[in-house]
């Protein structure tokens, strides 16, 4: 009861891996034009509105700012468990992960009274009566199924805060739990249960708010994709298919979403630039296209958590387990953010210290928009290449990649690149984003979650030299004779990859890969390199530790293991790659 849980790999994802490229790419065109139906959830019509009103038009839609919850109250020096179930919270409402510690249970117990258990039958009662219960002095009543629950004693207990679980109260938690998935766990109702004091009336037992599913609406996904959440929808492609091209395929490109995807209408679309002296720009997509030059920019996008799977073997860690491919290349088109904001009325300043504020469409039920910002000096470089962008790969951008705009910043962790852009503005300080001050930054392995402060890390922006196997996968067979591996590197910063080592004996002796990619110019080197070496298998080899590690053009080398560089989100899982195989027999 009440021991941590988080969001495991799903199983969903059909293998695709004994398909070769040909193959595996036949297949994704055929399923192309077929509908990858999720499942048959019927649609949460509430928030799907409050969705595309939230996208609005060039009429005045007026973003909320609704930050308060999580930022902040994590330093607010309160009780250690405070603080811990209050950051544990803040990843609650991000969808990421999620941990009702076992102290959480014990501190209920200890701190508070709550009610005894009714263990014998319960009362009865109609949803009127339970919508009655909204507050703390009413006491806080929520429904779940046809069971009734008083969960006042619990308020201050959940992990995603006080104001987030009263937004349930007097009513179904259904559809809460549709948005934050991770409640729907059987230890999270068998907590709940604790909490029970009554049942609905039979007559009461209409389907509930459980057909409010606010991730109806998300777009289709291709099947190879492997899945880490489903709601919010994270999946990234099998490492055999990634390696297989340059430009990775929309369909296959990883995609990490912290919320429901946005319904844009593009000609209702309009981004605000908020400029000096109050003055608002209105920019519809054709504002966009029209006005300004397009320009064109093949980027590498990482998330920060990209190889997690590898950091938590070492230790458990918080966030999506992802494995090798929350990386993607795409040939991303629109217009420089620099020369929109110059028509906002802003000019370079290369002393700057100020930032640039992207806020995204994507809401939570509270208003709360996903937010990012980036140096406002990065923005206005002309070396940075800063893109408002509205096509990947040649097309428009699919939802879920930002569509109908998002933020490219080549060189820059995924966290900045913000999708469905809505709202641009400057600050003397960064974006007050959860997902900017409050998570995406790295600590010394010797930082727990009692003890993490994030007033005192900056936010991740450039990222390390990486490299990873894609081909062949952990634990396959492969010939005797010549072994062919494949794999990627990359380097944050416009810091291009200029080597990459291979072993296939653990480290001890190394061959140098042949490196294919886009030319680009340095320091703008935005793309990551595709790999490939084909060596001799010794006679008598029964099994390959296959490792790969890469240098970038300031000479940033990978760290040999994981362990000196864990932290506890997991974020920057950079070190050596490497993959077991055996060798078949001759
Ligand atoms: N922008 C919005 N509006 N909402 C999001 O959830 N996720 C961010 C970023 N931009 C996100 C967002 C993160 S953490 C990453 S890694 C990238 O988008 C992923 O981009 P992709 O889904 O196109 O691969």
């Amino acid at each position: 009861m009440g021991g941590a849980y988080g969001l495991r790999r799903s199983e969903t994802g059909p293998c695709l891996l004994q398909l070769g490229g040909a193959a595996a790419m036949l297949l994704i065109r055929t399923t192309a034009r077929s509908c990858w139906a999720l499942q048959g959830v019927p649609r949460y019509e509430g928030a799907t509105s409050l969705l595309r009103v939230a996208a609005g038009a060039c009429t005045p839609w007026i973003p909320t700012h609704t930050h308060g919850t999580w930022s902040g109250s994590s330093h607010s020096g309160r009780s250690s468990w405070r603080r811990r179930a209050t950051a544990v919270g803040a990843l609650l409402g991000l969808g990421s992960a999620l941990a009702y510690g076992g102290h959480c249970r014990q501190t209920a117990q200890a701190e508070s009274s709550p009610q005894d258990t009714v263990l014998g039958p319960f009362p009865l009662y109609t949803r009127e009566e339970v919508g009655r219960h909204r507050s703390p002095e009413q006491r806080v009543w929520v429904t779940h199924g046809r069971e009734v629950f008083d969960i006042t004693d619990f308020l201050d207990l959940h992990p995603g805060g006080r104001s987030k679980i009263l937004l349930a109260a007097g009513g179904a938690l259904e559809p809460f739990w549709a948005l934050y998935a991770v409640h729907n766990q059987a230890h999270v109702r068998d907590l709940l249960r604790e909490y029970k004091v009554g049942e609905l009336h039979p007559e009461e037992l209409t389907a509930p708010a459980a057909a409010d599913d606010p991730y109806a609406g998300d777009p289709p996904r291709h099947p190879a994709l492997h899945v880490n959440s489903l709601k919010p929808f994270n999946a990234e492609p099998p490492g055999e298919l990634l390696g297989e091209h340059f430009l990775t395929p929309p369909e296959l490109f990883f995609k990490r979403n912290h919320l429901p995807v946005p319904h844009v209408d593009p000609d209702a679309y309009c981004l605000k630039v908020e400029g000096p002296g109050g003055r608002t720009l209105s920019l519809s997509l054709q504002d966009l296209q029209r006005r300004f030059p397009k320009h064109e920019v093949t980027a590498t996008l990482q998330c920060a958590g990209n190889r997690r799977s590898e950091m938590s073997r070492v230790r458990p860690v918080r966030g999506l387990d992802w494995g090798i491919s929350a990386i993607s290349t795409a040939r991303w088109g629109g217009v420089w953010l620099r020369d929109v904001l110059a028509d906002a009325g802003f000019a370079e300043e290369p002393e700057s210290q100020r930032h640039v504020c992207f806020e995204g469409l994507d809401q939570d039920l509270t208003g709360t928009a996903y937010g990012a910002s980036i140096p406002f000096y990065q923005a206005m470089s002309a070396r940075a290449d800063v893109l408002l962008a509205y096509e990947m790969n040649g097309a428009a951008l699919p939802r879920d990649h930002g569509f109908p705009l998002r933020v490219v910043v080549p060189g820059t962790v995924g966290a900045r690149n913000v999708k469905w852009l809505g709202r641009i503005w400057v600050s003397a300080e960064e974006s007050p984003s959860h997902w900017q001050r409050n998570d995406y930054k790295g600590f010394s392995p010797g930082v727990d979650w009692d003890t993490v402060d994030y007033t005192t890390a900056p936010a991740i922006q450039e990222l390390p030299v990486t490299s990873a196997i894609t081909d062949p996968p952990p634990g396959a067979t492969v010939a005797s004779g010549e072994v062919t591996v494949k794999g990627y590197a990359w380097s944050g910063g416009g810091r291009g990859v200029v080597r990459v080592d291979v072993s296939l004996d653990g480290g001890h002796t190394w061959q140098v890969a042949e490196m294919q990619g886009e030319q680009q110019p340095p320091g703008q080197v935005w793309a990551w390199k595709l790999w490939q070496l084909t060596a001799p298998v010794p006679p008598g080899t029964t099994e390959l530790d296959i490792v790969c590690k890469a240098v970038d053009a300031s000479y940033n080398v990978q760290p040999d293991t994981v362990g000196p560089i864990w932290n506890l989100r997991g974020v920057l899982s950079h070190a050596w790659h490497h993959v077991r195989v055996t060798v078949a027999e001759e």
